[in-house]
């Protein structure tokens, strides 16, 4: 039971004795692995306790003490060594199996290639050790294995020796010169294809870098390694920050937890974010190749060169991270459609993690299992909080704050602490008040209300910020809130754009000279991570959406706007009135498709209207038939009405060779097919002329608002064409999973079976019984609980396969809050089933417990 206790941030302690140099020797050799580990391990200060080392579901052979056997206990896992001495060589031998290694981390097989996962914690899979990030080791390793299937033996750092051991075996040698925690140490073999290319380096040194994939996937490396030299040149251009070592590696496995892993000079990459070419990756996925290739070289200098002190710490380099990862696709690319992208994120899923049991501070305060805590709190609201930082210093102070941060803290591990007290050193700003936001969980409401004196033409905003109490029951504080504004005048004109400095819990700003009445765009670009209360009239939102300066205003008004339609109709439901669709509403949605003057990019993402999931976030209690009838009833009136001009766009678009017009062209399709079922036959054409991606999906997509012939058709050809592709099918398990159909789950159960399919990839499964989950709001939440049994029934077995993928799938079961008590009775009563599993997992115990506790 004492693994299932939760560790505490206020209880951090310096570690007792540290480790310098750790030469590790791995000899691969199927399930009789073996890794001899050598470290020179020091005391740190005046005891007398014992060396006590990690170690999870790996044999014990052998343990030595500057060369002699010595008598040593395993207790829960641990290791404890008794020595009395201050220095010594300390060499562990363990032995283990990683092809019965389905959890994926620690050392595992992918597809016949051996390798790595050791963040957050397992490094312990490998060998006993002190694993934390807070005890930085020189690593060397030497690899032995079969000639014949391993060809490529890979490790962190520089190749120093390399030979035969026999006729059948062959090893090599590799040297990391930068200390490092053991979470960041990789290995890799197996057989691959590689592509290789070089840089420069702004102080004029060379670095090889290598993509290995899957055999015949070589051309599909092209966009990846083109993708890493433009992070490193901007990483050189925008934060003067240059790489280190002579090479950088990239490998793409099929088996993989998450995105990528920032291993030094070594990154593993979930194949996702690899392999593309036009016929099989959409535009968005060569988006995603660009920006987790920039994030995970980002993390070089923001997380390996200056890591982590402890995993609370974990939004240190998580949130800083995925703030340069956007500033580095916002540079390259559309910087409005990058930030409406991460404003999502942020919206439809950050705030229900913020509102539900999983609540947490970025800077969480206790944790029962790490892997819980790769959150979109940690890593988006973490990012929302540096870009906030940014904000508020601007730019150049910013960098300077950067610079300092690095200065200060290379080769250390540090707390987020230590970077807010950089950036206030090399600024001068006073972030005392700000640094609540590292400890306080929720999502801040701000309330604003306007008033305005026609007589001394003085404007007033006045702004209440309340934190609703989360799970911790800790007191919320008023927060450091930089809140952007933009005033418009009655013709649309920009009178004023301001951030406002908000730090008390209400606050009047005055705005004086004002002949009219301004509309204000409030909280614009999404300033601050907070829930904005603003009474807009549809007048207003109009206005906006025509007039705002910031494209991203434009985009936001028009989500309100649709939002707004969508209430007054539920609220029509209710009273049993009829529903209707304001004209204005139409008209202005009407203005957007016709104006060619706006970027296409923006115009698919207003015309993306917002999703069940996003309209459920901005409520506290949802009714969700009725929801749904309203926003099927909304997005056919836009459809019908904007029907002619969908068209010709369409038809206009459909000629065009570049993203941003594929995706505008994408939405008219998908509305021209709620308006009438006619259209499918365009579709169907589209599908069957594509030469890439993006239009055969988009014609998938446009068809998948409901089972039809057309559909049917096209999914079959598809299926039959990639049958081969893995990463493809996961898009057609997608489909499949996100089919609002009364049988989509008779279909779904079929699919499991799915030659294709299996439940140990988890990709394979994040396509099929992740969407469903998360995507397919209705089939999901139908009122006869057969949604949920369906994934609790999965997620039993997926507890024993792969706890930490189950408990990502988990997450829309634990948000119950917002649903009614039919609903809510019958989640809990699947949260209960998995409670009572005998041998349920740490990730997932925690996850339950604490949903059935706020129950
Ligand atoms: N550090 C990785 C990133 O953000 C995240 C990661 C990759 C990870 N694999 C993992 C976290 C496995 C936990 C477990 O880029
Ligand atoms: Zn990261």
């Amino acid at each position: 039971m004492s693994q299932l206790e939760a560790k505490y941030l206020k209880d951090y302690q310096a570690p007792l004795f540290t480790i310098s140099h750790l030469d590790l020797v791995v000899n691969l050799a199927g399930a009789d692995t073996q890794v001899t580990a050598t470290s020179q391990v020091l005391r740190q200060g005046q005891h007398q306790q014992a060396l006590v080392l990690d170690g999870d579901d790996i044999n014990l052979k052998s343990v030595k003490v500057n060369g002699e056997e010595v008598d040593y206990q395993t207790i829960d896992g641990q290791l404890s060594v008794d020595s009395t001495l201050d220095a010594f060589e300390l060499e562990v031998v363990t032995q283990l199996d990683p092809e019965a290694n389905l959890s994926l981390e620690g050392l595992y097989m992918s597809d016949g290639a051996y390798c790595t996962q050791c963040e957050a914690e397992g490094f312990r899979r490998v060998t006993y050790f002190l694993d934390r990030p807070d005890v930085l080791a020189i690593y060397t390793v030497t690899i032995t294995a079969p000639k014949q299937g391993f060809p490529y033996l890979l490790s962190n750092g520089n190749l120093v020796e390399q030979g035969e051991v026999d006729a059948l075996h062959h090893y090599v040698k590799w040297h990391d010169p930068f200390p490092k925690p053991a979470y960041l140490f990789a290995l890799v073999a197996g057989d691959f294809d590689l592509l290789e290319d070089k840089y420069q380096t702004m102080s004029g040194r060379q670095v090889k870098l290598q993509v290995f994939v899957d055999k015949g996937n070589r051309h599909k490396a092209q966009h990846a390694i083109a993708s890493l030299k433009k992070s490193m040149a901007w990483d050189e251009s925008r934060f003067n920050l240059e790489y280190d070592l002579d090479i950088y590696m990239i490998v793409a496995v099929d088996f993989f937890n998450m995105g990528a892993m920032e291993n030094k000079g070594l990154n593993v990459f979930n194949t996702k974010y690899v392999l593309a070419d036009k016929r099989t990756a959409t535009d968005d996925d060569y988006h995603g190749i660009e920006s987790v290739v920039g994030h995970e070289y980002f993390h070089n200098w923001t997380g390996n060169r200056v890591t982590c002190r402890d995993w609370f710490q974990l939004s240190l380099k998580e949130g800083l991270t995925v703030f340069r990862d956007q500033e580095f696709s916002s540079d390259l690319g559309s910087r409005a459609v990058n930030r409406i992208h991460a404003i999502r994120v942020m919206k439809n899923q950050q705030f229900a993690e913020d509102a539900g049991p999983m609540a947490h501070p970025i800077r969480p305060a206790s944790v029962i299992e790490m892997n819980n805590f790769y959150t979109v709190t940690v890593y988006n609201k973490g990012a929302e909080v540096i870009r906030m930082i940014h904000t508020l210093l601007g730019e150049s102070r910013f960098q300077a704050g950067m610079a300092l941060y690095i200065e200060r803290h290379d080769g250390q591990a540090v707390t987020c602490d230590d970077f807010v007290g950089a950036m206030e050193s090399a600024s001068h700003v006073d972030l005392s008040q700000f640094r609540r936001w590292y400890r306080q969980a929720g999502t801040p409401v701000v309330t604003v209300t306007e008033d305005y004196d026609p007589a001394t033409g003085c404007y007033q905003l006045t702004l209440a910020q309340m934190t609703p109490q989360t799970p911790d029951k800790l007191d919320k504080r008023p927060l450091h809130i930089p809140f952007d504004i933009e005033l418009l005048s009655a013709d649309g004109e920009a009178i004023l754009s301001q951030v406002l400095d908000v730090k008390e819990s209400t606050q009047t700003f005055i705005f004086d000279g004002l002949s009219h009445q301004p509309v204000a765009s409030l909280l614009q670009n999404f300033s601050a991570p907070v829930r904005l209360k603003f009474d807009y009239s549809i007048e207003q939102l109009v206005h906006i959406m025509a007039f705002a300066t910031s494209e991203v205003a434009r985009w936001e008004a028009s989500v309100n706007l649709f939002s707004h339609a969508i209430w007054e109709n539920v609220a029509h439901l209710h009273s049993g009135t009829a529903m209707m669709l304001d004209p204005r509403i139409i008209d202005a949605f009407k203005g957007v498709i016709l104006n060619a003057a706006l970027d296409k990019a923006l115009v698919a993402e207003i015309l993306t209207l917002p999703s069940l999931s996003a309209l459920i976030e901005q409520v506290e209690q949802v009714d969700l038939d009725k929801l749904a009838v309203a926003r099927e009833f909304a997005i056919a009136q836009i459809a019908q009405f904007c029907e002619d001009e969908l068209l010709v766009r369409f038809r206009e678009l459909e000629s065009m060779d570049d993203a941003g017009a594929r995706a505008f062209k994408n939405k008219c399709l998908a509305l021209l097919i709620q308006s009438n079922d006619l259209y499918q036959d365009i579709a169907a054409a589209q599908f069957n002329q594509a030469d890439n991606m993006t239009n055969s999906l988009g014609a998938l997509l446009a068809l998948n608002g409901e089972a039809s012939d057309v559909r049917q058709r096209l999914m079959t050809a598809f299926e039959q064409e990639w049958i081969d592709t893995p990463l493809v099918m996961d898009k057609w398990f997608s489909l499949q999973a996100a089919l609002n159909d009364k049988d989509c789950i008779a279909h779904l159960t079929v699919l499991l079976e799915h030659q294709a399919f299996s439940l140990s990839n988890p990709n394979r499964v994040r396509s099929l019984i992740g969407m469903f989950a998360s995507g397919n709001v209705e089939q999901f939440h139908r009122v006869d609980g057969k949604g949920y049994q369906f994934i609790t029934d999965i997620l039993v077995k997926l507890n024993s396969v792969n706890p930490q993928v189950a408990a990502r799938i988990i997450t829309p079961l634990i948000q119950f809050k917002k649903f009614d008590v039919e609903r809510q009775r019958l989640m809990k009563a699947s949260l209960q089933q998995l409670l009572d599993l005998p041998d349920l997992s740490k990730d997932l115990f925690e996850k339950v417990s604490k949903a059935l506790e706020m129950a």
